[in-house]
């Protein structure tokens, strides 16, 4: 990746990762993403905020050759996870005298993961300081964005917040700074429901903490930085609050037509009564637009067929990952065709047990719909209709 300049003696150095499609082996990248890292100049010490990952090593190596940097006083590790820790060993080799600078649980981890030897840290404490000479360093405690190690390193003069995975949005861009603030919070929005969204919580004291500095430009460790800040933070505001909007949606999967019915069934009488409703076909669906769909829903209903005693296995993989993700969602549901019997609605109210909500009684249909279960799927689907109008008053 090229470098940048952020500020008079502070680069991008990192690379950006045109290529990658999936990270942790699970979340799909459609975009690509980048591993930002910052090296920050000052009289009298030098700093790189945050590494890249391992697979990436040679061109952050390269680029902080290009600027001639000769000596590293101190690599600041905000996170522990290797797409931003990967590279720290070997610079440590290419620079000898080079701290390691991290809170306690982040050495920890560091440690374990990386097995970096104990004497090449410095361990910093939340609102410590750490001086490069006319440059000063902060390090706010910003647990659980991603892992429970998290912080984030403001630099005091500049008035930059480097927030690591906190903020942050997977796409490869040459852009340093937003240039489409629609497309970056689109950008945002995936990447807080696949990340961040079950620690809504903890996003919300960390906003209040960070929100205590006078902030120029958020620098977080995926995608470009802002040099509007508000943007994103209002945006965050909103996906932690506890407002959901009108809308449901409808994860299924269908073999041979029948649950496909019931699903396209509800998605026309939900519409026509002024309901905004999203059917994910879980066969073609990339489940980061499903993630982000469940940051703002009132509902979910799932669908599925009973095959082998359950649920599809497909609809299964996304009940957990819903339940993992933990939404704000307010209602729930089931619906689906079966042939002779089986356990689907045990299985899967079982499975989303992290669940909140409102559960609406499901709604199993034998084979194919006939025109009797017709009137059935309406009413199931009047019950919810009311429910929103309740919720909704519209
Ligand atoms: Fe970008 Fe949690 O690592």
């Amino acid at each position: 990746m090229a470098i940048q300049k952020l500020v008079e003696g502070v680069f991008s150095v990192g690379v950006v990762d045109w290529d990658r499609r999936l990270f942790d082996e699970l979340i799909p990248l459609p975009d690509g993403t980048s591993y930002n890292s910052y090296l920050v100049i000052g009289k009298e010490k030098t700093a790189l905020v945050d590494t890249v990952d391992p697979e990436k090593s040679k061109e952050l190596i390269d680029n902080l050759k290009r600027l001639k940097v000769e000596k590293l006083d101190y690599i600041i590790a905000n996170h522990a996870e290797q797409d931003h820790s990967g590279t720290i060993p070997e610079l440590l080799e290419i620079y000898p005298e080079a701290k390691v600078v991290t809170n306690p649980k982040c050495k920890g981890f560091l440690i374990d993961l990386l097995h970096i030897s104990e004497d090449r840290f410095i361990e910093i404490e939340n609102e410590g300081t750490l001086s490069l000479g006319g440059r000063t360093f902060e390090f706010i405690y910003t647990p659980w964005v991603h892992w429970p190690e998290t912080m984030s390193t403001y630099l005091i003069e500049d008035k930059i917040l480097f927030s690591c995975d906190f903020f942050g949005s997977h796409r490869a861009t040459s852009s340093l700074f937003v240039q489409d603030e629609y497309k970056v919070i689109e950008d945002a929005k995936r990447y807080y429901a696949e990340i961040m969204m079950p620690f809504r919580n903890h996003i919300r004291k960390n906003i209040d903490k960070i929100s205590l500095k006078e902030i120029k430009y958020i620098a977080p460790s995926h995608g470009p930085v802002y040099n509007n800040p508000d943007i994103i933070i209002t945006a965050y505001k909103e996906w932690i609050s506890e407002e959901v909007k009108n809308q449901i949606l409808i994860p299924y999967v269908s073999m041979h037509g029948s649950t496909d019915a019931i699903v396209m069934k509800l998605v026309e009488i939900f519409t026509e009564n002024g309901i905004e409703v999203m059917p994910f076909n879980l066969t073609k669906t990339d489940v980061g637009q499903l993630a982000m769909a469940l940051v703002d829903a009132a509902t979910l209903i799932i669908g599925t067929p009973t095959v082998l005693g359950g649920p599809h296995p497909s609809v299964v993989y996304a009940a957990y990952l819903v339940n993992a993700l933990r939404p704000k969602l307010k209602m729930a549901s089931i619906v689906g065709s079966l042939g002779w019997g089986g356990k689907t609605v045990d299985i899967l109210t079982t499975i989303m047990k992290n669940l909140k909500v409102d559960f609406v009684e499901p709604l199993l249909i034998k084979g194919l719909p006939k025109k009797d279960d017709g009137e059935k799927i309406r009413e199931f689907a009047n019950i919810i209709i009311e429910k929103h109008k309740n919720m909704f008053k519209f």
